[in-house]
């Protein structure tokens, strides 16, 4: 693994969880957020957030950090040490709990 201050961090979804996450890391670490919304990446990597969020917005517009946005989720997994998934996980809609209650054996 690299030395602390030259990790490699990918953070799969750049919502509220993610964004956080990736903005943070970026003031020490290398961080790469993967989105599946070009328009997030796009705004992202123009130092603008998609998301209201106050500290969010002040850090990219005034801090230096080290953050790029990408589609590419290949490319930004395959290189990192640390991959943080913040995506939804309600990825397999057709996959349902049962919550019907067993009948009762007496
Ligand atoms: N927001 C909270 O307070 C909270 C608290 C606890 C847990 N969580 C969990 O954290 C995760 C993220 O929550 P959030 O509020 O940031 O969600 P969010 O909906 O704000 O953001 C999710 C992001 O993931 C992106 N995304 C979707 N599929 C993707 C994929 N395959 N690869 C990369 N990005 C993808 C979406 O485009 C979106 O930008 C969820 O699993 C949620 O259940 C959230």
């Amino acid at each position: 693994m690299r030395e602390f201050k030259d990790l490699k961090i990918a953070v799969a979804g750049t919502g509220y969880v993610g964004l956080s996450i990736a903005t943070l890391l970026s003031q020490h670490h290398h961080v790469t957020a993967v989105d599946i919304i070009p328009e997030k990446v796009e705004l992202i990597n123009n130092k603008k957030s998609p998301i209201q969020d106050e500290y969010i917005e002040k850090y990219l517009a005034e801090k230096e950090l080290d953050l790029t946005a990408t589609l590419d989720a290949k490319e930004a997994y395959s290189d990192a040490d640390f991959v943080v998934i913040a995506a939804p996980t309600n990825v397999y809609p057709r996959v349902y709990l049962k919550t019907q209650k067993r009948p009762k054996k007496c």
